[in-house]
């Protein structure tokens, strides 16, 4: 397990599961999750983003992020916070009007100021900035950019470290777990921040892999040691491996293969902390719902039988 600090899963509360039309009560998930051993850490899957925590201006509303917090306090799971500024799941009203700077200077500091406030202490990171970029490396066009420009990034990582010091301060996002233009943006992101004084911590690979198309294991070690490098840990923050729905055992062992070979190059590389799967049980999986003829991306069939890819993350371990 080299320096690895946790391997965990994300969850959602009983009640989001239920509105997404399954049962609220799953005793033997719950067992896997967590009583069995299998899992050190946890991140709520929605219940700490904007639309939950602060759904009208200053209404902050914390019974949605409780319901998964707290059962990480009392099972002893590191938790890993999940997200504090991003462009997805917002809160209707941060978008859907014009803002001077100043103004939205002020809905960052005081979001930031409740919800790291109110979790203080609890989180191992918090991811304080999610998906700023585009696949090309500039920054995506979000209410934050466009009324800000990169000043929002360095704001709330100032903000964050200012109300819970104690937090590794991540910056998070998807397709950068080879190396490419984002990856670049990214450490742009990290070296803006340090040249700045202000603090970052780690940066999140949320790792969205496709079992068909996967990168290596040597493109893995090097986006990763390219974060490394420039001082910050990192941590494979949503882990989950789709592939072209049905599962077959050709897709599963490219799936078990793809497994071994991110998590193979997480061990591998030293800076690289933590793993966290996207859930761990396929009916529970935002895949289907977004990416349309994909599914079975996690390690838990819905039968709980598990996936051949358990297999293999063992063996990487
Ligand atoms: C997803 C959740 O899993 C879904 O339940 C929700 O409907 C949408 O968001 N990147 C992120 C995560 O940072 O917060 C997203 O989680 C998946 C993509």
């Amino acid at each position: 397990k080299a320096g690895l600090k946790y391997f965990g899963a994300a969850t959602d509360s009983p009640g989001q599961r239920e509105r997404a039309g399954y049962e609220a009560s799953y005793a033997q998930y719950d067992e896997i999750m967590w009583n069995s051993g299998e899992f050190g850490q946890t991140t709520p899957t929605n219940g700490q983003k904007w639309t939950f925590v602060e759904p009208t201006r200053g209404g902050f509303n914390y019974t949605e992020g409780e319901i998964v917090t707290s059962l990480a306090r009392k099972n002893g799971k590191y938790l890993r916070c999940h997200a504090l500024v991003w462009h997805s799941q917002l809160a209707p009203w941060v978008e859907s009007q014009e803002w001077t700077p100043e103004e939205l200077r002020k809905v960052i500091v005081d979001h930031i100021t409740h919800v790291a406030g109110h979790w203080k202490g609890q989180c191992y990171a918090w991811d304080v900035v999610n998906e700023a970029l585009n696949e090309d490396g500039t920054y995506r066009e979000s209410v934050f950019y466009k009324t800000l420009g990169e000043e929002y990034i360095k704001l709330a990582f100032k903000t964050a470290h200012e109300i819970d010091p104690k937090a590794k301060l991540y910056y998070n996002d998807y397709n950068l777990e080879s190396p490419s233009a984002k990856t670049e943006g990214a450490q742009r992101i990290v070296k803006l921040l340090r040249k700045e004084g202000i603090r970052i911590d780690g940066v999140g690979l949320q790792a969205h892999l496709v079992a068909e198309s996967s990168p290596t294991l040597d493109q893995h070690i090097d986006a990763i040691r390219g974060f490394t490098k420039l001082g910050v840990e990192v941590a494979l923050t949503e882990l989950d491996i789709r592939l072209k729905t049905p599962a077959t055992p050709e897709n599963l062992a490219l799936q078990r293969a793809a497994y071994k070979n991110v998590v193979g190059a997480c061990v591998q590389v030293c800076g690289c902390i933590g793993i966290t799967l996207w859930d761990f049980y396929d009916p529970f999986s935002w895949v289907p719902h977004v990416f349309e003829g994909e599914g079975a991306p996690l390690l838990w069939f819905e039968d709980f039988s598990k996936h051949p890819a358990y297999d293999g993350v063992v063996e990487a371990l």
